[in-house]
């Protein structure tokens, strides 16, 4: 983690302190945040955020890569458990960092409680499917249940109070909100060595706030922008970002199922693996991935009990 803003070519004491009571306490942190944003947090003066940009670039290299050098940033890539091998392997072995994972489902399809469960198990130890880190949780329905991560804890033979004060949660009352918390992340990230971030969930408030045809493309614009904050936060930090995501009634299908993702093609776009969930058969649950780059779509079953998602007892 680079913290020394004032190595950066053109950054004197008077900068760099007001760069750090705007929140970008780090060179990463400048280095990937839109410069009009800086601007506007910091009245440092254009020109001179488009030369600091340049430097903390040069410094984390974020610039041309040789396809040798993704490829090894890909391998310091890690995975993590949700609990069920049926849904890791759906998943490609876990839920990856530096990458967007989104679970689209009906109310109570399970996708928060699939929140709650790797936010335990992301603290676990490698060997044991975890990422090694804490979480950060944004909770914009208020369904956010620090019981279920004792009781999730606990039934694993883990230590409830440990596990929950590694467990940032805010909750986000409205979009813009939500778009600030956001913002508060590329600091919040390094500071608390934060592995995994989850939103629960993220259209939610957009798709109350803004009702309307004429109010679409706002939204859009909005949703995308902080999408790509997202994508940007889980490669400089490698950690794993999971979204939740609610479904519409699609008026034209006529065939197969009637509901489709919210948040339209920004949403599709930004996201690494998309999974939707269902309810299954014996409260079951059903995860299909789908439209993922490197992924088969094969439905997967797999359970909610007490020790959070498991595989289901025939497998
Ligand atoms: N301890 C538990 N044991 C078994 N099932 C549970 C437990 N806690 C919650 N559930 C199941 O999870 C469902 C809620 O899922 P949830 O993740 O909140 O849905 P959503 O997709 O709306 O976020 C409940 O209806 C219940 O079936
Ligand atoms: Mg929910």
């Amino acid at each position: 983690m680079l913290d020394d803003l004032e190595s950066l070519n053109g950054v004197g004491s008077a900068t760099a302190s007001k760069l750090r009571s705007a929140g970008y306490t780090t060179i990463e942190a400048i280095a990937v945040t839109p410069p009009r944003e800086i601007m506007e947090k910091t009245n440092v003066g254009f020109n001179t955020i488009l030369k600091i940009q340049a430097d903390a670039r040069q410094m984390i290299t974020t610039d041309f890569k040789t396809a040798q050098e993704f490829y090894e940033k890909r391998k310091t890539m890690k995975r993590c458990t949700t609990g069920s091998k049926k849904l890791n392997e759906a998943l490609g072995g876990g839920i990856e960092t530096q990458a967007l994972t989104e679970f689209i489902g009906e109310y109570g399809s399970g996708k928060t409680q699939i929140c709650l469960m790797i936010s335990v198990t992301a603290q676990l130890p490698a060997e044991q499917g975890g990422l090694e880190g804490n979480v950060a949780f944004i909770d914009t329905e208020g369904t956010f249940m620090p019981e279920r991560v004792y009781q999730i804890a606990s039934s694993r033979g883990l230590d409830p109070q440990t596990v929950a004060k590694n467990i940032l949660v805010a909750r986000a009352y409205n979009s813009s909100h939500q778009c600030l918390l956001i913002d508060r992340l590329f600091t919040l990230c390094a500071e608390n060595d934060i592995k995994l971030v989850i939103i629960d969930s993220m259209i939610s408030h957009f798709r109350g706030e803004y009702v309307g045809r004429e109010n679409l493309a706002e939204r859009q614009q909005k949703l995308n922008q902080y999408l790509h904050k997202l994508v940007r936060l889980s490669e400089a930090y490698n950690l794993a970002i999971v979204l939740t995501n609610q479904v519409q009634a699609n008026p034209t299908a006529f065939f197969g199922d009637p509901n489709r993702p919210a948040g339209g093609n920004v949403m599709a776009h930004a996201c690494t693996h998309r999974v939707f969930l269902r309810k299954g058969s014996k409260g079951t649950r059903i995860a299909r991935v789908i439209d993922s780059p490197c992924l088969p779509e094969v439905p997967t079953r797999f359970q909610i009990t007490d020790k959070g998602i498991e595989d289901t007892e025939e497998d």
